[in-house]
């Protein structure tokens, strides 16, 4: 039988193949690469090729083939030096094991506990911004989240106490992540990071054993992990209960300030949009009243806003899958030892599910228009299937949060206008974005008025 052939392959430099440009911009190499090859084509990432599948169905496809065919844990197995094969580095097997712990702190009734400390937080920043002034938001929003992280993961006593250490500790384990090279190449970066990762340990399991120690209620992440067992009755063991807190840590804080800078910045950049919000807001939360979660139910146009900043500015752009076998798939056929992958930034700017694809215009997502909705897996930012991040709901309401209270308090200018995408180790985010801004109640400077 003939065999089919390999999806056509974006052209790329001898060895290298299509590496630099993925790593200073992949969205316009990916897009390039749907445009100009269609929805399932190749590229090379130094030695190691990658398919690229784009659409609804191929989308489905590879949610329903991961952990089978398809292998997350091989993909991602450069980050098994920090996070020791917890969630996304478990094998399958460990996996199923896993899973009901890692997601019982994300149960509905926990979140109104969440939203509180994300609200308290939030205030705290607002409350010593002054009265006008400026400041960079991404590094903002990431102390915000490292702040909520800290507390919602291992409670108040340890957000207190946390000083700079935990976090510089935490920049080492991620100046770590390398994707390409052997993971224990005796380099001053990998030496660096397994004595971070050591050290940061050594800080939890302190947590961990005054826990065991003094068995008090606590409405924390590390709580629920404590007190969990397996199905058979076995307790977790401390080492994987750290790994799992670190593995939250990565997945949770850059990529919800990444995604919610975006989202701030998009509003300020496109006034109209902005006083929708702006006035819905007005109408459930004004100025001067207390935040009370059950405004969230009410703020459509902000949840449309952050749809779209999903849509247009994903921090998850990437998605990778390993292939445990070749497979066939659009009339190709694919290599066992290959990588899949999708690409949801590239994905949410096809016009065969999106109108007027690069423009900013949330009303899409209105339950008129409802665009998304043609088929299954058209928004896919916080990806899909089983694997669907279990944090969406908690990084939806704090850059829910965030933007209703920043909005309901100040009134804001971007001084860099266009911010672009810094394409850095971790996820994608804006590059340093300053706003100037002032207290609603004191706004007499017309320019901070009009928002952009
Ligand atoms: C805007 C912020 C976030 C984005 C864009 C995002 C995106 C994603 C995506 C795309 C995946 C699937 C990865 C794949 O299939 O390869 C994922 C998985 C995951 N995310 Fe998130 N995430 C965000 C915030 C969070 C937060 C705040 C937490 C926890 C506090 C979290 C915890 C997780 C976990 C544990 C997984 C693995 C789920 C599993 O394998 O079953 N994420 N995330």
């Amino acid at each position: 039988m003939k065999h089919k052939p390999t999806p056509p392959s974006l052209p790329g430099l001898p060895v290298i193949g299509n590496l630099l440009e993925f790593q200073k911009d992949r969205f316009t190499l990916l897009r390039r690469g749907f445009e100009t090859l269609g929805p399932i084509f190749t590229i090379h990432l130094g030695p190691k090729p990658a398919v690229v599948l784009v659409g609804p169905e191929y989308h489905d496809f590879f949610f329903r083939e991961t952990d089978k065919m398809l292998s997350m844990d091989r993909a991602y197995e450069f980050l098994n030096a920090m996070f020791k094969g917890v969630a996304f580095t478990a094998g399958p097997s460990e996996y199923d094991a896993q899973r009901h712990v890692i997601l019982a702190p994300f149960a509905g009734k926990k979140m109104p506990g969440y939203l509180e400390i994300m609200v308290d937080e939030i205030s705290a920043w607002l409350d010593g911004l002054g009265e006008r002034g400026e400041f960079e938001l991404v590094s903002a929003f990431q102390r915000i989240t490292q702040l909520v992280g800290a507390h919602a993961l291992m409670g108040k006593a340890f957000r207190d106490e946390m000083n700079d250490e935990f976090w510089n500790l935490y920049a080492e384990l991620s100046a770590g992540i390398d994707p390409v090279l052997p993971p224990h190449l005796p380099l001053p970066k990998f030496i660096k990071r397994d004595r971070a990762r050591a050290r940061l340990a050594a800080i939890i399991q302190r947590v961990i054993d005054e826990r065991r120690a003094n068995p008090e209620i606590h409405n924390d992440f590390l709580q629920d992990f404590v007190e969990a067992k397996y199905k058979d009755g076995r307790p977790l063991p401390d080492e994987l209960i750290i790994s799992i807190i670190l593995g939250l840590v990565f997945a949770g804080h850059e990529t919800t300030a990444g995604q919610g800078s975006w989202a701030l910045i998009l509003l300020l950049q496109h006034p109209k949009y902005f006083e929708l919000v702006r006035a819905e807001l007005d109408e459930h939360f004004p100025p001067g009243t207390p935040f009370d979660h059950k405004v969230m139910r009410n703020l459509r146009h902000l949840d449309w806003a952050l749809q779209e900043t999903e849509r247009l500015r994903p921090s998850a752009d990437v998605i990778f899958r390993y292939n445990l076998k070749s497979y066939e798939l659009g009339g190709y056929q694919i290599p066992k030892d290959w990588l899949t992958m999708l690409a949801p930034r590239v994905s949410h700017v096809n016009r065969e599910i999106f109108s007027n694809v690069d423009e900013y215009d949330p009303l899409r997502f209105s339950s008129e228009r409802a665009e998304h909705k043609v088929a299954d897996y058209t928004l896919i930012g916080f990806g899909g299937g089983r694997h669907r991040c279990s944090g969406a709901n908690f990084a939806h309401n704090e850059m829910a949060a965030f933007l209703a209270l920043t909005l309901q308090r100040l009134d804001m200018h971007l001084l860099d206008k266009d911010p672009s995408v810094n394409y850095g180790l971790g996820a994608p985010r804006p590059t340093a974005t300053r706003i100037r801004f002032q207290e609603r109640v004191h706004s007499t400077d017309p320019a901070l008025m009009v928002t952009a």
